[in-house]
């Protein structure tokens, strides 16, 4: 069952933070993998809270073709201008360091992420185990 998780304040960045290591401790991760999904979730969330406006995060377990860990991030703000920009290092439009979401991607083995200008975020991580 994929669980919905609402993302409209701090409280609930932190709550996704919950339910992902849960999940991932489910599953067997290691602690460096729990470690790397649970930050990269993080920022995600962060990211969909201070930009997105907020939106939510589905977290899906896999089976097939092995354990894993998906999460969805979808929000229906006023999506990035420039994604390939966006994910440089160092590239903010805020006071952060820039380094959330190419951090994000460094962490897991897939991400994929599609936004519409005007339209909104959608921001798919997933890790194996
Ligand atoms: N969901 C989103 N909707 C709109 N813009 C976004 C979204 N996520 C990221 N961005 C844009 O991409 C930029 C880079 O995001 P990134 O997470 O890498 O850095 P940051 O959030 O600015 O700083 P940090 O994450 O290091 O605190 C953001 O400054 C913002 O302009
Ligand atoms: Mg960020």
């Amino acid at each position: 069952m994929p669980d919905k998780l609402p993302i409209r304040a701090g409280d609930d960045v932190v709550r996704v933070r919950q339910q992902v290591r849960a999940r991932a401790v489910e599953i067997g991760f290691s602690l460096v993998d729990q470690t790397k999904i649970i930050t990269a979730a993080s920022e995600l969330a962060r990211n969909t809270l201070d930009y997105g406006g907020g939106g939510e995060a589905t977290i899906d377990v896999l089976a097939v073709p092995k354990p894993g860990l998906r999460i969805t991030f979808e929000d229906q703000g006023p999506g990035i201008p420039d994604v390939d920009t966006a994910l440089k290092d160092g590239f903010t439009t805020g006071n952060g360091l820039g380094l959330g979401l190419g951090g994000a991607r460094r962490l897991v083995n897939d991400f994929a992420i599609t936004s519409k200008l005007g339209q909104g975020t959608q921001v798919i991580i997933t890790r194996w185990k």
